[in-house]
Formats: C-alpha cells, sequence, structure tokens
C-alpha cells in the first residue's frame, strides 16, 4: 500500500532529512522547499536515471543545458508573454486569493462554460469563508526581473516558466555540431519558475521546481507514431523504477482545453493521496515553436535531409517531466507502514514500522555497514568496509543502538542492504547481507561485497 495521506510523507521527509520548508528558521516562504541531505542523494539519483534512460542509452537524444534567463524575444515569440496566464479571484472578505478555474472545476463548471455565461461566477463562493469573490483578472504566471542596473522597462528579462525554449532557440546550433539526421532529440534538465497563484500539496505544485524535458524533432507526418513511442515510454519508466502500474494512468486533454501550440497532449496521471494528478505531459507541439523562433529572429530552423534533400521545419513531441513531482511519486509509492513490525524482536514487535521501498538504482544511500559491537577489530573492520563501498556509492556506518532498530532506521530511509559486521567476521572474514524488502540475510565474502552489491544493485 502507498501512502495514503501527505502528512506521513511530509512528516517522514522532516524527519529524516529528505525535505525541509525553504528559510525555515524564518517561518518559510511561500511554498519553496529545500532538499536535505537525503533528499538531495534522492533528487540527484532520479535525475540521473532519467538522462540515463533518455540519452545516455540512446543514440538518437543529446543533452543541453541552456541558461535559465533568455532573451525576451524569447517569450514573446513561444506566445507566453501574452498567453501563460492563469484566471485569478479574491475573496473581498477574506482576502484570500483563488484560480477562478479550479473554484468552477470544483463545482463542476468550467472557464469555456464562463465564456459562453458570464454571470456564472457569481454562483461561486469563497471556500474559506463564503464571502463575495471579485471579478477575474489574468494573471501571468512569469517571474520578472532586471537585466543589470538599471530597473526599466527595456532591461526586464524573466525567468524561464519552462526548460524547453532553451532547446528551441538551440535547434540550429545542435543540427550544425552534433552530427545527429533526423530524427533526434535534444534533452535537458534544470530550474523552471512559475508564479503559480495556489502552489501546495507540498513539492507538487511549488513556484521554483526543476523539469525534465526533451523536444524530439521529426519529419512531419511521422509525428503522431512518434507521439504514441513516447507516450507508452513515460510510462514504461516510472514502472521500470518500481511504480505500480495501477497507480498511473494516461489522460488525453480534449481538443478544447489543448495549449495553443499542441496537436494533442496526453498526461501520464498518478493517484496521488488527493487524487489523480498530472505526472508528465507528452505534447505534439508541431512545428509551431521553431516557426514562431524562425519568424522572431530571423534565422533559418529549417532541417535539410541530406539523403533526400528535402527542406522542412521538424515536428516536435515533447515529454515534459517535473523532478520534483517525480521525487514526490516515488516517495509516495514506496513508502509501506506495517503495523506491529515485521521483526519478531520483542523491542519492535508493538511498533508501527515504516519501509521505504525504494528502487535500489534511485536510493540515497545504497547499504548500510553495522558492526555488532562499538569496539575492535569489528569497528575497524567495519570502517575499512564502509571505505571501500564509498568509492563507488552512498553508504552509511551506524554503530549506536541495537542492531534491530539500526536496521528499521535504514528500512525507513530505503536502503536496500544492511551489511552487518560481526564476531565471526574476523576469523572468515564474511558478513551478513540483509535485504531490505525480504529480510533475508546471506553470508557475503568481505573480498566479494562490491561485486556482490553491483550486481544487486544494478548501479
Ligand atoms: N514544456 C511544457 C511544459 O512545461 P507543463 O505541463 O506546464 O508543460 C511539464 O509542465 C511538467 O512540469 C508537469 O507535468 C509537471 O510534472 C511539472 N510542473 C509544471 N508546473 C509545476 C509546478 N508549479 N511545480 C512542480 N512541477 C511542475
Amino acid at each position: 500500500m502507498p501512502a495514503d495521506n501527505m502528512e506521513k510523507i511530509v512528516a517522514l521527509a522532516k524527519r529524516r532529512g529528505f525535505l525541509f520548508p525553504g528559510s525555515d528558521i524564518y517561518g518559510g516562504i511561500g511554498s519553496t522547499y529545500d532538499y536535505g541531505p537525503l533528499g538531495v542523494l534522492l533528487k540527484n539519483n532520479v535525475r540521473q536515471a532519467w538522462w540515463r534512460a533518455m540519452v545516455q542509452s540512446r543514440e538518437d537524444v543529446v543533452g543541453l543545458d541552456a541558461a535559465i534567463i533568455m532573451h525576451p524575444k524569447t517569450w514573446e515569440a513561444s506566445g507566453h508573454l501574452a498567453g501563460f496566464t492563469d484566471p485569478l479571484v479574491d475573496c473581498k472578505k477574506c482576502k484570500k486569493r483563488f484560480r477562478a478555474d479550479h473554484l468552477l472545476e470544483s463545482k463542476g463548471l468550467s472557464m469555456k462554460g464562463l465564456k459562453e455565461k458570464p454571470t456564472l461566477m457569481s454562483e461561486v463562493k469563497c471556500p474559506e469563508c463564503g464571502g463575495e469573490l471579485t471579478d477575474i483578472r489574468m494573471f501571468n504566471l512569469m517571474f520578472k526581473t532586471f537585466m543589470g542596473p538599471l530597473e526599466d522597462a527595456a532591461n526586464t528579462v524573466y525567468l524561464r516558466p519552462e526548460t524547453a525554449q532553451g532547446i528551441f532557440v538551440n535547434f540550429a546550433n545542435v543540427r550544425d555540431t552534433a552530427r545527429k539526421r533526423l530524427p533526434f532529440g535534444i534533452a535537458q534538465c534544470g530550474k523552471s519558475f512559475r508564479n503559480e497563484i495556489t502552489p501546495g500539496n507540498f513539492i507538487f505544485r511549488t513556484r521554483e521546481f526543476e523539469q525534465m524535458e526533451m523536444e524530439y524533432f521529426c519529419k512531419p507526418g511521422t509525428d503522431e507514431e512518434t507521439f504514441e513511442y513516447w507516450k507508452g515510454f513515460m510510462m514504461d519508466w516510472f514502472a521500470g523504477l518500481g511504480v505500480r502500474r495501477d497507480s498511473l494512468r494516461y489522460y488525453e486533454h480534449p481538443k478544447e482545453d489543448l495549449s495553443h501550440y499542441s496537436k494533442r497532449t496526453v498526461d501520464l496521471e498518478y493517484k496521488f493521496p488527493w487524487g489523480w494528478a498530472e505526472l508528465w505531459g507528452c505534447a505534439n507541439r508541431t512545428d509551431f515553436d521553431l516557426k514562431q523562433h524562425a519568424k522572431f529572429s530571423g534565422q533559418d530552423l529549417s532541417y535539410r535531409d541530406d539523403l533526400t534533400n528535402e527542406r522542412y521545419v521538424p515536428y516536435v513531441v515533447e515529454p515534459a517531466l517535473g523532478l520534483d513531482r517525480a521525487v514526490l511519486t516515488f516517495l509516495i509509492d514506496a513508502y509501506e507502514e506495517i503495523d506491529g513490525g515485521r521483526s519478531t524482536t520483542t523491542e519492535s514487535n508493538k511498533e508501527v514500522e515504516t519501509v521505504l521501498r525504494l528502487h535500489p538504482a534511485i536510493a540515497p544511500i545504497k547499504a548500510a555497514v553495522l558492526p555488532l559491537s562499538k569496539k575492535e577489530p569489528l569497528t575497524g573492520i567495519a570502517k575499512e568496509i564502509r571505505a571501500k563501498l564509498a568509492e563507488r556509492w552512498m553508504v552509511q556506518y551506524d554503530e549506536v543502538a541495537s542492531v534491530g532498530r539500526r536496521y528499521r532506521r535504514q528500512d525507513e530511509i530505503g536502503t536496500p542492504f544492511c551489511i552487518t559486521v560481526d564476531f565471526d567476521t574476523p576469523n572468515d572474514k564474511k558478513v551478513t547481507v540483509r535485504d531490505r524488502d525480504t529480510m533475508s540475510q546471506e553470508r557475503v565474502a568481505i573480498d566479494e561485497l562490491v561485486g556482490y552489491l553491483a550486481l544487486k544493485l544494478g548501479v
């Protein structure tokens, strides 16, 4: 059973150092979160797993790391300046702020219905205090700042609201240097910023977040088949990293709700504790972005097929995933509470035990080394083993408390293997390796430990 409520995940994340509220000592600031010692490892591992699957293991995708602050014309061309807006209403009584489309949705109404019947909004009251709401104002989600010392319109720049545009403006650079024939993709991971009106659900929706996006450039006419491939890829990637398939589903966007650039969009959704919600979006962006940037920059963003001599502006299929949202999904899906505990020792069997069944490839700590005594020679041997394994993986050394308690500490943070150094170890040069999920124990020679773990971890 995955976690059924967010409080448990938020509490575990804070208690064990995965995530802290941003600027915690000042009382936090607007839904920002800081990744703690274990969180940063988990996040790095998820990013690396995505990179391995999306770039490293493929011949048709290359990587990129573009600047966050881009030429302001980018956002004119992409349509973000004019259209990257959310409808905003304020409560006249309690002054709280809401997204009008969310309020309408909760009443089974839609923004489309509003166009046909503008008085519809008057039927909606403040969900917090029942107060009257203001008229709708469209609010641009891009964060503004200034480039250089002068704070005027000519120097206004924006923090990118999606990483995708950094890829489109580099299409010609990559086309001319990477020696790739179409179809090929450009992938990048990096920070994006959106001044969300209602961030929430922990790291699900924040104002500063990381995206992992890939723009796959293909010949017009092959885009629909390409779309099907990447749609399947999204589900398989999460399932391959252990997420239950029955907690994943596709949502096809109705034609009338598509973004201005999209011919088709399908979201991979996850069954979060509050309901199904978007995890990874796949959009057929057609040739919209390249044509817009060609128009605004005056540059040629077409592609010439050197075999057929055909020249065309490629179509683009875009699988776009939020890194923080992926981290949250893995945490929720891996979380399991066992009433009364799994161990049979009297000390533990009254407690609720938490096991984070993270896939070994993304687990923050791969193994913990636990000497059965705090004295030599066991501690010396255990420290040597820790140092050897640390050349390759993140490992922990722990000599504090009973071994049962130390196992449970590691189970709670998702460590796949615990290595116990016991009183036989100095003689037989072997250790006991305990598997987090099955709790089975195996005696392994110290000399063979690295090979043994490499095989089991797969990384
Ligand atoms: N380039 C297309 C694009 O940005 P999107 O659906 O707006 O599309 C892609 O975003 C993904 O980025 C989403 O599926 C989600 O995982 C993540 N994402 C979007 N807004 C987010 C936010 N405010 N906080 C965290 N993740 C977000």
